[in-house]
């Protein structure tokens, strides 16, 4: 396991009451994001399906968006404890088989023997270099049954935007309008994004999918701030 990987494990396990103060307050956008993942759901996979969700934390809000779908298996995987310890409960509702592992999402899809209709990954994937991020798209683009979805959901630079620009504007706009965070909770925040953030742009993002062969890549949701955006990644169409 990487270094950068062992020190979000620690970063998630000490902070994951402050993330859950800040996504209450819907300040990454959750309650909006989700809404449109319910619908998309809804929309596209009336038949059973079966559902992946790889950083899935207490998997809080992507149980409201399965609430009242054909879902017929749950798998959740984690490297933290912080929040997955938390996600049976949040889990309960969903009528489904529930399987939850803390295991590396990469180290998860290369070893998995299943594939999945659905595969969700949300605010867990800018932590990784480019080259991984290659690497875990191809890793889902083979674990998807062939109509697949791979929903992601993340923070985005702009086009030709450089990493110190992309941390500067960011960090600016928690700093000013994340005001019901207190401020020493904010400095860990920014200290953290500051350190492990590397957003792609979503050209960058669609010339890797058109890469590995997925066939359409649709923006579902693009958020009110230019950074959080959510994409469905269709294997066939
Ligand atoms: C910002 S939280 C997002 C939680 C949830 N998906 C959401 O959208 O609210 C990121 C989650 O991804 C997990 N994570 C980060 N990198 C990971 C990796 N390489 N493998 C597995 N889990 C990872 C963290 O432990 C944490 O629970």
């Amino acid at each position: 396991m990487c270094e950068k990987i062992t020190n979000n494990k620690e970063y998630f396990r000490d902070a994951w009451s402050i993330y859950e103060q800040v996504t209450a307050l819907n300040y990454m956008e959750h309650q909006d994001i989700y809404e449109i993942v319910h619908q998309y759901i809804v929309k596209n996979y009336r038949e059973p399906f079966s559902f992946l969700e790889l950083g899935c934390g207490d998997a809080r809000y992507s149980a409201k968006a399965l609430l009242a779908t054909a879902i017929s298996n749950y798998t959740g995987v984690d490297l933290s404890l912080g929040g997955l310890n938390l996600a049976p409960k949040n889990l309960k509702n969903i009528n489904c088989i529930v399987e939850l592992k803390q295991q590396e999402m990469s180290d998860f899809l290369e070893s998995c023997n299943s594939s999945f209709d659905l595969i969700l990954i949300s605010f867990a994937l800018h932590h990784l270099s480019s080259k991984q991020k290659q690497v875990f798209l191809q890793q889902c683009w083979n674990c998807l049954n062939s109509k697949g979805t791979l929903l992601l959901i993340d923070v985005f630079c702009r086009n030709q935007e450089t990493l110190p620009e992309y941390l500067a504007r960011y960090c600016g706009h928690i700093q000013t309008q994340w005001q019901q965070i207190p401020s020493q909770s904010i400095s860990k925040i920014v200290g953290h994004i500051s350190t492990s953030d590397y957003p792609e742009s979503e050209s960058t993002l669609r010339h890797w999918a058109q890469e590995i062969g997925f066939n359409q890549v649709k923006l579902i949701y693009d958020g009110k701030h230019d950074v959080h955006k959510a994409f469905a990644l269709i294997k066939n169409s």
